[in-house]
């Protein structure tokens, strides 16, 4: 039995909008003998029409004006996968206002616009999926709205940056500085051409953003979150951290206070060996969420690429393919609970590992511990190990790891101890997290 035919209008055939259109000529028959629908693409916006003609996309599918897909009498669901904001912006509001269901994988477009977006489709009525924005061939998205619906989410623990991941693996594997490390990343083609939104942190804090929408009920401001890349991170601490017995990852951490005020933040942090996110290395990506009812449950895959994020968009457009045949108006985000305030990151509270670049003389231990102690903060491990080669004439370094306080507490305690005449340089800090 044939059957029902939905029609897709796709903007963007680059990395993903490739992806989508190959893996749909493949098993376009194996879809619509699961799911009863036969999807077509029969419009397909793009800049370049020759890049375009190489899928094998129809002359007559082509165009080069966005609004003709939106805008098209025979697309029932638009996929947005041109990236970027601002064209996307205007791409997926006219959608909407066309009545037509959404999907897209765009990160930076629901981070910084997502309410409005929720907003219109609440109103219009019109469903959106993003699936693909949150560690791409993970069906994170899925687990969390659905899944673990029945759960009050108490953390969320990710790895969204397959980038940085790579990056941070080559250096504890490797010995390589971040430098080469990242040179490697952009010679395989892992990181883009401009690396910014990797190493700084932005990417994985855009994702960390719409992971807490759904699990906390609004829609997180981009403003709120706070974001430390990579970048600034010296082999010396990947040494450090894994005689400790912690791997460096970067990790996004979502969870909730008892007042119901959340935090959002995405950093480089000590992950103890034995929790296994600390073995999730190169370029993958894993999500943990812990849940009051589910306890812990772990999301592992690609972050990235071609076939893995194309899967989840097909996935969204089997969905927006129900949705279009059974008429279903849910939005896709719906505003809900008593969160929404985002805790200062100075209130949030964590231990922590502290690298202390000193001149080598007595009292120099016991000056730094009193005046953490002065602060109510507790030592919990010290270590002088030093790699061979980091060490030079006359200097020394001096690690401690610290009980849990508030970082507006370690703060003031690191601006006393950076005015010590012993000390040198400026106090390395990174969170040590304990999932
Ligand atoms: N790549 C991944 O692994 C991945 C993973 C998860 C999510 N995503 C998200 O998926 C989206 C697409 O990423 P991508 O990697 O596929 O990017 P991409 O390879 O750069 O593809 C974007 C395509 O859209 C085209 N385009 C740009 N503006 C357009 C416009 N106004 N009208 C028509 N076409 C336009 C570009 O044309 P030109 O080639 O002529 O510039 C390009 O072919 C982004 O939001 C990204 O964040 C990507």
């Amino acid at each position: 039995m044939a059957g029902k035919h939905i029609k897709i209008g796709l903007a963007g055939l680059g990395t993903v909008g490739g992806g989508l259109w190959s893996n749909l000529e493949r098993n376009r028959d194996l879809i619509e003998s699961r799911s009863g629908i036969r999807l077509t693409i029969p419009m397909v916006a793009v800049r370049d029409m020759a890049k375009a003609k190489a899928f094998g996309v129809p002359a007559d599918s082509l165009t080069t004006n966005w609004q003709d897909v939106t805008r098209s009498e025979d697309v029932d669901i638009v996929v947005e996968l041109i990236g970027g904001v601002d064209t996307a912006y205007d791409l997926v509001m006219d959608a909407i206002d066309q009545g037509k269901v959404v999907v897209t994988g765009n990160k930076a477009l629901l981070a910084e616009r997502g309410a409005e977006i929720f907003k219109r489709a609440g109103e219009k009525g019109v469903p959106v999926f993003y699936e693909a924005a949150v560690a791409g061939g993970i069906p994170i998205i899925k687990a969390l709205r659905e899944s673990l619906i029945g759960n009050h989410v108490t953390g969320i623990y990710g790895i969204i940056n397959g980038t940085s991941n790579y990056i941070l693996t080559r250096m504890t594997d490797a010995g390589l500085s971040f430098a080469d490390a990242l040179k490697e990343a952009s010679d395989l083609g892992y990181a883009e051409a401009d690396p910014y939104l990797d190493i700084s942190g932005w990417d994985a804090a855009h994702k960390a953003a719409i992971l807490a929408s759904i699990a906390y009920g609004s829609w997180v401001s981009i403003e709120d979150l706070h974001v430390e890349g990579i970048d600034g991170l010296s082999l010396s601490d990947v040494h450090y951290a894994e005689r400790l017995g912690y791997a460096i990852k970067l990790l996004s951490v979502v969870k909730a206070d008892d007042e119901g005020r959340i935090e959002v933040r995405t950093q480089p942090s000590l992950i103890p060996n034995e929790h296994i996110l600390a073995s999730v290395s190169g370029v993958f990506n894993a999500v943990a969420v812990h849940g009051d009812s589910s306890g812990e449950s772990l999301y592992y895959g690609s972050g990235a690429g071609q076939d893995p994020t194309s899967s989840s968009v097909l996935a969204d457009v089997v969905d927006a393919a129900y949705a279009v045949d059974t008429h279903q108006r849910g939005p896709g985000f719906v505003p809900h609970g008593h969160y929404g305030e985002v805790k200062p990151i100075e209130d949030t509270v964590s231990e922590y590992y502290l690298r202390i670049t000193v001149t080598d003389q007595p009292g120099v231990i016991a000056g730094i511990s009193t005046a953490l102690a002065a602060h109510g903060i507790g030592i919990r491990a010290t270590s002088s190990l030093k790699p061979g080669e980091m060490k030079e004439a006359g200097f020394d370094e001096v690690i401690f790891v610290l009980h849990a306080s508030r970082y507006g507490t370690l703060l003031a305690a690191l601006k006393e101890i950076e005015a010590f005449d012993y000390v040198t340089a400026p106090v390395v800090h990174l969170r040590v997290e304990q999932l």
